[in-house]
C-alpha cells in the first residue's frame, strides 16, 4: 500500500526557503528542457542540443589514452599498503604530492610566468565550493562583493544563497568589448555604499566566463589599484587559465603580484579548478590559492565540509606528475579549442551573426540584438524561447548572466562532437534564413 505523505505543515530554515539559490532563471530551465528532449544523432535528432554547458570534452581521448597505459594511477591491488593509507586518509591539508602536482599544473597552464606555493593551496571540492568559502571567510551576511557583469550565472549561488552575501553588479558595455573599467567599479562602489552595504572585495572571472576572453593586463593592474585603495579583496576566478588558446594572451593576477614584489598580495586569492582545464567536473577538484596567511588557513579549517576524496587526489597527482604527458595535454587541448572556436565563429559569421572576439574558454559570446522585437531584458527572453522550442537549441541569454545589454547570448561548443556541432550551426542558419525571408 503506498504511504500518504501529508503537506508539510513544519517549517525549514530561512536558508532552505530562500530563493538566492537562482535556479529560476532561464540558464538552469534551459538545461531542464534539455533534459527532458536530448538531442541524439540517430535515436533523437530533432532534440535539443546543449549549448548551455560549459564542459569540456575535447580532449578526453588524451587522459582515456594515459589512464590505458597507465592503470597503476588507478588500480590498487590486495593489501596494497596504499589501499588502507588512502581508505584513511582524511586531513583537510590533502595529500602533499598531490598539492605539488596541482601548484605545478597551475604554474605549467600559466607558460610558466607564475610560481605557486604548494603551501598555500587548500583543496576544495570544485571552484563552486571554493567561490562560496571564499566569500563566507571574506564576507559578513548583509556585506558584498562586486562582480563585473556579464557574469556566470552559478554565482547568484555560490556566493549569495548560504552565506547571506549579496552581489553588486559591475555594468560593463560591448562597446568597450565588455571590460571592466575603473569608472564602473566606483560606480558600483558608490551605489552599494548608498544602499548602505559593505563591500568586501571584488570578484572577477578571467578569462571570462561568459565572454571567453581574457582580461588585459592594464584592466588586471586598474582592479587591483581599484581594491588597494578602497581596502578591500580581489578574488581572481581563473578555472579557464588553461584553456586560454595562446598561453602567451592570458595575465594572471599572480603575475601582477610578482611584478610588484608581492606588495599588496594579502587581499588577493586565485580560484581554480580541474573541471574545465581537464574536463573532469564531475571529480570535483578545486583550490583557493591565497596570498594572506589567515585565509589560508580558515579556509583550509572550512575546507572539511568539501575535500576532495583521496583517491581522487591520489589518482590526479600521479597523473599531473607526468610533466611531459601534461604539458603535450595542455598543448592539444588549446589547439582543439581554438579549432573549434574557429569553426563555431566561422559558422555564426555564414549564419550572418557576429561575436566577440574571443580568446579563451568554451564559449563564444553571440550578438542577436538585431533580431530583437523589442530591445529589453523581455525581448531577449522571448528570443530564446523561441530558440530553444523552435530551433532546439539550448543557449544561454545574457540576461541570465546579468548584462546590461539586451540580445547577448552565451553559446558552448567543447560538450560536443564536431558533427553535432554542425548540425547546431545549421540549424541557426535555417532560423536566420527564415527570419530574413519573414521580414522582406
Ligand atoms: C567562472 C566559473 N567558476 C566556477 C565554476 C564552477 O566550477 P566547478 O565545476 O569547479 O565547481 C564554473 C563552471 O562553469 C565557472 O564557469
Amino acid at each position: 500500500m503506498a504511504i500518504e505523505i501529508e503537506v508539510p505543515s513544519v517549517g525549514l530554515s530561512k536558508v532552505a526557503v530562500s530563493e538566492t539559490h537562482g535556479e529560476d532563471s532561464p540558464y538552469f530551465a534551459g538545461w531542464k528542457a534539455y533534459d527532458e528532449d536530448p538531442y541524439n544523432e540517430s535515436s533523437n535528432p530533432s532534440g535539443v542540443i546543449q549549448m548551455g554547458l560549459a564542459e569540456n570534452q575535447v580532449s578526453f581521448d588524451l587522459l582515456e589514452e594515459y589512464l590505458g597505459e597507465h592503470s597503476e594511477a588507478s588500480i590498487w591491488g590486495k593489501g596494497s599498503p596504499r589501499f588502507r593509507e588512502n581508505a584513511l586518509f582524511q586531513d583537510y591539508h590533502g595529500l602533499k604530492s598531490f598539492r605539488q602536482e596541482m601548484a605545478g599544473f597551475m604554474e605549467q597552464v600559466r607558460g610558466g610566468r607564475a610560481k605557486f606555493d604548494p603551501d598555500r593551496l587548500v583543496l576544495t571540492a570544485g571552484a563552486t565550493a571554493a567561490n562560496e568559502l571564499l566569500t563566507f571567510i571574506l564576507a559578513n551576511p548583509g556585506d558584498a562583493l562586486l562582480v563585473p557583469t556579464p557574469y556566470y550565472p552559478g554565482f547568484d549561488r555560490d556566493l549569495r544563497w548560504r552565506t547571506g552575501a549579496k552581489i553588486v553588479p559591475v555594468h560593463t558595455e560591448s562597446s568597450n568589448n565588455f571590460q571592466v573599467t575603473t569608472q564602473a567599479l566606483e560606480d558600483a562602489y558608490e551605489r552599494a555604499v548608498a544602499m548602505n552595504i559593505n563591500v568586501r572585495g571584488v570578484l572577477i572571472t578571467n578569462p571570462s566566463n561568459p565572454l571567453g576572453a581574457t582580461t588585459q593586463r592594464s584592466v588586471l593592474e586598474d582592479i587591483l589599484d581599484f581594491s588597494t585603495r578602497k581596502n578591500i579583496h580581489l578574488v581572481s576566478d581563473e578555472i579557464y587559465s588553461g584553456s586560454t588558446f595562446y598561453s602567451s594572451e592570458f595575465t594572471s593576477i599572480a603575475e601582477i603580484l610578482e611584478a610588484r614584489g608581492y606588495k599588496d598580495s594579502e587581499r588577493v586569492h586565485i580560484v581554480y579548478s580541474l573541471s574545465k582545464d581537464l574536463g573532469l567536473p564531475g571529480f570535483r577538484v578545486g583550490t583557493i590559492y591565497s596570498y594572506n596567511d589567515k585565509v589560508v588557513t580558515t579556509a583550509r579549517r572550512m575546507s572539511s565540509f568539501t575535500l576532495i576524496s583521496s583517491q581522487t587526489q591520489h589518482l590526479l597527482a600521479s597523473i599531473l606528475s607526468d610533466k611531459k604527458f601534461t604539458e603535450s595535454y595542455i598543448k592539444a587541448n588549446r589547439e582543439r579549442l581554438r579549432k573549434r572556436y574557429e569553426m563555431i565563429i566561422q559558422g555564426l559569421r555564414n549564419a550572418g551573426i557576429e561575436c566577440l572576439k574571443g580568446n579563451a574558454g568554451l564559449f563564444c559570446w553571440m550578438n542577436l540584438s538585431p533580431l530583437l522585437e523589442t530591445p529589453t531584458r523581455e525581448g531577449e527572453v522571448a528570443l530564446w524561447k523561441s530558440i530553444l522550442h523552435e530551433v532546439k537549441l539550448n543557449i544561454s541569454p545574457g540576461s541570465s548572466c546579468h548584462c546590461s545589454e539586451p540580445g547577448w547570448f552565451r553559446v558552448c561548443f567543447a560538450n560536443m562532437s564536431e558533427e553535432t556541432l554542425e548540425t547546431a550551426l545549421k540549424r541557426i542558419h535555417n532560423f536566420m534564413e527564415q527570419r530574413k525571408t519573414a521580414s522582406i
